[in-house]
């Protein structure tokens, strides 16, 4: 998931709001982070999951933001003594280099089965973006999941999910999904979007979008 969004949606996902599902490390979260996203939230079950990805996100947060920070100072640094010629390609360089606040990557604690997110979190959604790796192994919780889709979402959101293939009945979340009455459409991506390495695995990649018009009174 996260090569797919470097590869795929790095223009888009700029100054956008992310929101992951079942976070586990935090790396889909720290990288749309990475790529500009303006605010990315990253879930899970709350306790020792949540303790993990704070940890994760936190310490590779903060050093990146410092990294950034000085890489930025060196660019302009170099810019200052560069001669007029140089000068204007060096710029050209910087204007690439976004500085990146560890305070936009927030975690928090989010079970599917009762999906509301602390009142401390600021911004509560609808997100842009919608994240989902590898969290359609467990198909007692897909009506749970599809509510917590449809809880943080509007018309504007496109929600992606990569799942492995492991025979747990991961599908079957797309046949509650479809059903016109929830309101979202399912668009399956070819497989040629993932990573070569996946390209050979039994993996599925799919967006889901909200169509407002069509939503039905329960998810
Ligand atoms: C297989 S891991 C995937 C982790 C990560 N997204 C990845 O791709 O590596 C599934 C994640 O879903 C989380 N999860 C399972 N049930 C959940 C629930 N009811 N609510 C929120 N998260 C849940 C787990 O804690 C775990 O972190």
């Amino acid at each position: 998931m996260a090569k797919f969004l470097e590869s795929y949606v790095k223009s888009d996902i700029k100054g956008k709001t992310c929101l992951e599902l079942g976070a586990g490390t935090g790396l889909v979260s720290i990288v749309a982070w990475l790529l500009g996203a303006s605010r990315v939230l990253a879930t899970d079950l709350p306790g020792l999951h949540t303790e993990h990805v704070q940890y994760n996100t936190s310490i590779n947060s903060k050093r990146i933001e410092s990294e950034r920070k000085q890489a930025i100072h060196d660019q302009e640094e170099q810019a200052t003594m560069a001669t007029s010629s140089t000068n204007s390609r060096t710029r050209r360089k910087r204007d690439n280099l976004q500085e990146l606040h560890s305070q936009d990557l927030e975690v928090a604690p989010l079970d599917w089965s009762t999906p509301s997110l602390p009142e401390s979190i600021r911004f509560q959604g609808p997100f842009s973006y919608i994240l989902c790796s590898e969290i359609l192994y467990l198909p007692q919780l897909h009506r749970a999941l599809l509510k917590t889709l449809t809880r943080f979402s509007d018309h504007n959101t496109v929600v992606f999910l990569l799942w492995k293939q492991r025979g747990l009945g991961e599908e079957r979340f797309f046949e509650i999904a479809s059903r016109p009455s929830t309101g979202w459409k399912v668009h399956y991506l070819d497989k040629s979007v993932l990573d070569a390495e996946f390209q050979e695995q039994p993996y599925g990649i799919a967006k889901m979008t909200l169509d407002v018009a069509e939503r039905g009174p329960c998810a």
